[in-house]
């Protein structure tokens, strides 16, 4: 059985993510989406939040598991059995970062293993970053979010304008 994980920080999860996630579910036996919570770090929703929109969002895949991890990505991978990390890639610009974490991680453990997926193009410039930036600012987001993490988006801005 091939087992998988996505990593990330999900701060929310966009139909970018999504896109990914849904592809490689149907690539590996589980998935397992991995929310980092980096105590250290300062994010837009809590764990907790970021688990609950993460699992609504997915309610509909079935061999995908939502949990959250802190630490070490390689030391998570290690404690669930599985050796293969997924990681999307958008644009060239991604590459970088993605080459030095795939990197550090083969660095610390040799048996990880760490696959890309090129995003969709229709969803290559969606970041978290940018949905939260563009709402903050009543922008439009419905195209690159679920209506659940429009609706948390907007609620915590402190407009319920959706
Ligand atoms: O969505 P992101 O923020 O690009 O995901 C980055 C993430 C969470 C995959 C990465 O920062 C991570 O796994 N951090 C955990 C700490 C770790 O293992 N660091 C060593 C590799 S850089």
């Amino acid at each position: 059985m091939l087992r998988a994980i996505y990593p990330g920080s999900f701060d929310p999860i966009t139909y970018g993510h999504i896109n990914l996630i849904q592809r490689a579910s149907k690539v590996v036996d589980e998935l397992y989406v991995a929310i980092l919570n980096n105590v250290n770090k300062k994010y837009f929703f809590s764990c907790e939040e970021r688990i609950k929109l993460t699992k609504d969002a997915l309610k509909i895949f079935d061999n995908i598991h939502v949990e959250s991890y802190s630490g070490l990505l390689v030391d998570y991978a290690k404690k669930n059995g599985i050796n293969v990390i997924i990681r999307g890639l958008r644009a060239v610009s991604d590459f970088e970062y993605e080459l030095q974490l795939a990197n550090a991680n083969r660095s610390l453990n040799k048996d990880i293993e760490i696959l890309f997926l090129m995003t969709d193009t229709e969803y290559s410039f969606i970041s978290s970053s940018i949905v939260k930036e563009v709402a903050k600012y009543g922008g439009n987001i419905s195209q690159w979010v679920p209506k659940n993490v429009e609706e948390a988006i907007f609620k915590k801005i402190g407009n319920n304008n959706v």
